[in-house]
């Protein structure tokens, strides 16, 4: 018998009751959020599926670990901790910690980029490639054309496109080229995993050019299991082993560990050149704190070291990403149009095609975060035109292939009856499709404007 069972290896020790909303009091707070699901209190949502960031629910231990925190403010003994779980689980001989991963991005970009460099990746993540432009890069998306489309069942939809990467460096110089920024687990393709074969030979490339190769960990963890199910050679290694091997091919990373290390604040950026480190201490002390904190309590610090060592646990991730794909199964069962494979951390819903209708400068997928959140106080994200923003060069949209909601799940949090609820209110949503309109921007930030833009539905 194929097994599909995933339940979770531990069990519920303490709850946060739920406001029930009504559909009127569901319009009415949308209205007023401007159709943006960011604008929403939270107190009025009733399944959260807005991010997978910050929200996982920690386990005991992690709160024990709280109660150790050494609020010093130099050298804290749980920086120490940090530093040291770092080095054994993801191979890095420096830590510097930052308030989240986007502390980390300001700091790297501003160390190694100068004005006119190109900056390759996995595709784009918002924060990251913001901060790239900020420094004065340009960032050149060299992930496999498969990426791109919804209905590619490719395994490793985050692999690097080599040739894409040739090409960069004949054109521009690999001199122009301060470092390879590589995303495990791609967040904007879908959640998407890279192989360790592709993750090699961008190795051997960048060692061939002299190029740096950064690592954005946000997700790692999530990575190596997709690597152990999917990939030649992995069945046997634990994700223990995986995502050390993963971090021993790169020479640096950003990290959110919001995410996979499941802490409600924190990030860090590690290294293993020892200059690279020094740089980043000057620059920390100015952003975020001490080379020691660098905007973490001691508290927090300590259940991130301990957060760390739960998050490579192989039967924790087969939970974890077992429920994500019972939701992908759940709705396709339901016939509903979703990013396949299933992601690590979300399932995403391919919006262009639940709205014909509504063509993408009217922003598809923003209208139906708004329309599932109406009909059941389930709340998700646009990852699509609003998302990609405006080229910062000619002032257009940015239009992407892929025009989606994505439900991302927190770790730890859901049952598989929220699950269920998610199922049935988008299967209702799709049924109801030709009533959703089109939305315009009544209010348009000049960056990351998916966060605070608000919206008017068009009549
Ligand atoms: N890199 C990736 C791949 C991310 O997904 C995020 C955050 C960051 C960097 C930035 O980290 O939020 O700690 O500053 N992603 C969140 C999300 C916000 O909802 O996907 P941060």
């Amino acid at each position: 018998m194929d097994k599909q069972s995933w339940a979770e290896p531990y069990k519920i020790k303490m709850v946060e009751l739920l406001k029930m909303t009504t559909r009127e009091e569901r319009e009415k707070a949308i209205e007023e959020a401007g159709f943006n699901t960011f604008l929403l209190r939270s107190e009025d949502v009733y399944i959260d599926l807005l991010t997978d960031s910050g929200v996982g629910a920690m386990s005991d231990r992690q709160w024990a670990g709280m109660m150790m925190g050494d609020e010093s403010y130099a050298g804290s003994r749980n920086f120490y901790h940090l530093e040291q779980t770092v080095k054994d689980y993801y191979s890095y001989q420096f830590t510097v910690p930052t308030h989240q991963g986007r502390g980390a991005e300001n700091i790297l970009s501003q160390i190694l980029i100068k004005d006119g460099d190109f900056v390759p990746g996995n595709m784009y993540f918002t924060t990251t490639r913001l901060h790239q432009e900020l420094a004065g890069g340009t960032f050149v998306d060299v992930i496999i054309d498969e990426a791109h489309d919804s209905a590619s069942t490719h395994p490793f939809k985050g692999n690097v496109d080599l040739d894409k990467l040739n090409r960069l460096v004949e054109e521009v110089g690999s001199e122009k080229i301060p470092y390879i920024c590589i995303a495990t687990c791609v967040n904007m393709a879908g959640g998407q995993p890279i192989s360790i074969s592709n993750l090699k030979e961008v190795r051997r490339w960048c060692d061939q050019h002299q190029i740096m190769l950064v690592h954005d960990m946000t997700r790692v963890a999530e990575n190596a299991y997709f690597i152990q199910q999917r990939e030649e050679g992995y069945q046997n290694k634990s994700v223990k082993e995986i995502v050390y091997e993963i971090c021993s091919l790169t020479d640096a990373a950003t990290m959110s560990s919001k995410k996979d290390a499941m802490v409600n604040i924190g990030g860090f950026l590690a290294m293993n050149d020892a200059e690279l480190y020094e740089r980043a201490c000057e620059l920390v002390v100015v952003y975020e704190g001490l080379h020691t904190y660098g905007g973490m309590a001691g508290r927090d610090m300590e259940a991130l070291a301990i957060g760390i060592k739960e998050s490579v646990d192989d039967a924790h991730m087969a939970a974890r990403i077992g429920q994500v794909a019972y939701l992908g199964r759940e709705l396709e069962k339901h016939g509903v149009p979703i990013v396949k494979p299933y992601g690590g951390h979300a399932i995403f819903l391919d919006a262009q095609a639940i709205l014909k209708h509504v063509p993408q400068e009217n922003f598809p997928a923003q209208a139906l975060a708004a329309a599932l959140y109406v009909e059941s106080g389930v709340r998700s994200m646009e990852r699509g035109v609003v998302s990609a923003g405006r080229n910062k060069d000619t002032g257009e949209n940015y239009y992407p292939k892929l025009e989606l909601v994505r439900l991302t799940i927190p770790r730890r949090v859901y049952t598989q009856a929220h699950m269920d609820v998610v199922v049935e209110s988008v299967a209702q949503v799709m049924e109801d499709a030709e009533s959703i309109k089109g939305l315009e921007f009544i209010y348009e930030p000049k960056m990351l404007r998916f966060f605070q833009g608000r919206f008017k539905q068009i009549s």
